[in-house]
C-alpha cells in the first residue's frame, strides 16, 4: 500500500456499525503490519482500513474492500476514482441544502431521494447527499431496494468535506474495491494475509440489520463460520466482530478461537432507547496480545486458546 497515505484519512460516511467506539481495540488486536493482503469484507464506512493506513506500523500493503451493498461501494469507487467531481458536484446541493428553511430542506431531501440515478457520479453524490442529511444517518431500504428513511434534523451537516474526500481517496488509491458475497470476497486471502470480518450483527433483542435488502441472519452466521474455519486452515489471520448473542458465542466457544468481549457504544440505531452501551464479541484465530503493546484485560467471554 502507498507510503504516503494521510494519517488523517477516516471514514467519510456515517454508517451503522462503524467501528468508532471499538476502533483503538481492535487497531491493537490487527497483526503488525496488518497482513500481506487486508481483506475486509464487510466493508461499511472502513473505519479499521481507514485507522490502518494511519498506522504505519500496521498498514497493510494492499487492501481488498469488500461490501454486498452495491450504492456504498459506487460511493467508494468515486471517492478512490474521482474526488474532485464529486466535491464539484455535492458543493452545489449543500449550499442549496443549508440556504433552505425547514420545508425546503424536507423538499429537497425527498426530491432527491425519488431519484434513481445510473451514472456511477451521480448514484455516488446522491448517497453522500443522503447519508449526511437523513435520520440519524442510516441505511435502510425497502424490499424493493428502495432507500426508505426520513428527513433528519441536523442543523448544519457537514455534506462537503473536502478534506475528507480527499484523505480517503488518497488512502484508497491502490485498494481493490468489490461488491459481492463475503464468501467470495475472501476466496483469494493466502497465508499470511489478514482478514476483518465486521458482519451485520444479529440482534440480541431485536434491532436493525437492514443495510441490503437481504437480512443478515444465522444462516449467514454460520455461513460466515465456515468460512473463517476455511480461512483458518489455510494459514489466514481472521479478526471478527460480532453480536454478544448466545448464537454467535456458541459457534466460536470451545474450538480453536479466542473469544473477548468488549464495552461498545452503539451510536445509530433507528430506535433511540436501543442506542447506548452494549458489548461486542471479538473472535481471533491468532493471539491478540502478540501484537498489543498493552492490552486492556479482556472481559467476560470464555476465551479458548489454540
Ligand atoms: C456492521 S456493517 C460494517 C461496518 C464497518 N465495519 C464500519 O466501520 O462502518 C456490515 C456491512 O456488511 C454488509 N453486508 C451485509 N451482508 C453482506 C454479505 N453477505 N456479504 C458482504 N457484505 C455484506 C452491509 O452492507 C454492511 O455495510
Amino acid at each position: 500500500m502507498t507510503t504516503s497515505a494521510p494519517r488523517a484519512a477516516r471514514p467519510f460516511l456515517k454508517w451503522a456499525g462503524g467501528k468508532t467506539q471499538l476502533l483503538d481495540a481492535l487497531v491493537a488486536r490487527s497483526p503488525r503490519p496488518a497482513g500481506a493482503t487486508y481483506f475486509e469484507p464487510f466493508l461499511g464506512g472502513g473505519a479499521l482500513f481507514f485507522a490502518l493506513i494511519a498506522d504505519p506500523e500496521r498498514r497493510p500493503r494492499r487492501a481488498v474492500l469488500n461490501d454486498l451493498n452495491r450504492e456504498l461501494i459506487t460511493v467508494f469507487e468515486a471517492v478512490r476514482d474521482d474526488p474532485e467531481r464529486l466535491a464539484q458536484r455535492l458543493e452545489p446541493l449543500q449550499r442549496r441544502y443549508l440556504a433552505a428553511d425547514d420545508a425546503g430542506r424536507a423538499e429537497l431531501y425527498y426530491a432527491t431521494r425519488e431519484q434513481q440515478p445510473r451514472d456511477p457520479l451521480a448514484v455516488a453524490v446522491r448517497l453522500i447527499f443522503l447519508n449526511k442529511t437523513c435520520y440519524n444517518g442510516l441505511y435502510r431500504v425497502n424490499r424493493s431496494g428502495r432507500f426508505n428513511v426520513p428527513h433528519g434534523r441536523y442543523r448544519n451537516p457537514r455534506i462537503l468535506d473536502c478534506e475528507a474526500l480527499t484523505a480517503a481517496s488518497l488512502a484508497l488509491r491502490d485498494a481493490e474495491l468489490r461488491c459481492e458475497d463475503f464468501e467470495q470476497a475472501c476466496a483469494g486471502a493466502c497465508a499470511g494475509d489478514f482478514v476483518y470480518c465486521d458482519p451485520p450483527f444479529l440482534p440480541v433483542v431485536a434491532g436493525f440489520t437492514s443495510y441490503t435488502q437481504a437480512d443478515f441472519g444465522r444462516d449467514d452466521q454460520l455461513r460466515l463460520k465456515w468460512c473463517i474455519d476455511d480461512l483458518t486452515r489455510r494459514g489466514v489471520r481472521v479478526m471478527l466482530s460480532d453480536s454478544p448473542h448466545d448464537f454467535v458465542q456458541g459457534m466460536y466457544e470451545g474450538s480453536r478461537y479466542r473469544l473477548e468481549r468488549l464495552p461498545a457504544r452503539r451510536m445509530i440505531n433507528s430506535r433511540g432507547d436501543r442506542r447506548g452501551a452494549v458489548d461486542e464479541l471479538v473472535v481471533t484465530n491468532y493471539d491478540p496480545a502478540s501484537y498489543a503493546v498493552a492490552l486492556a484485560p479482556a472481559s467476560s467471554a470464555k476465551s479458548s486458546a489454540k
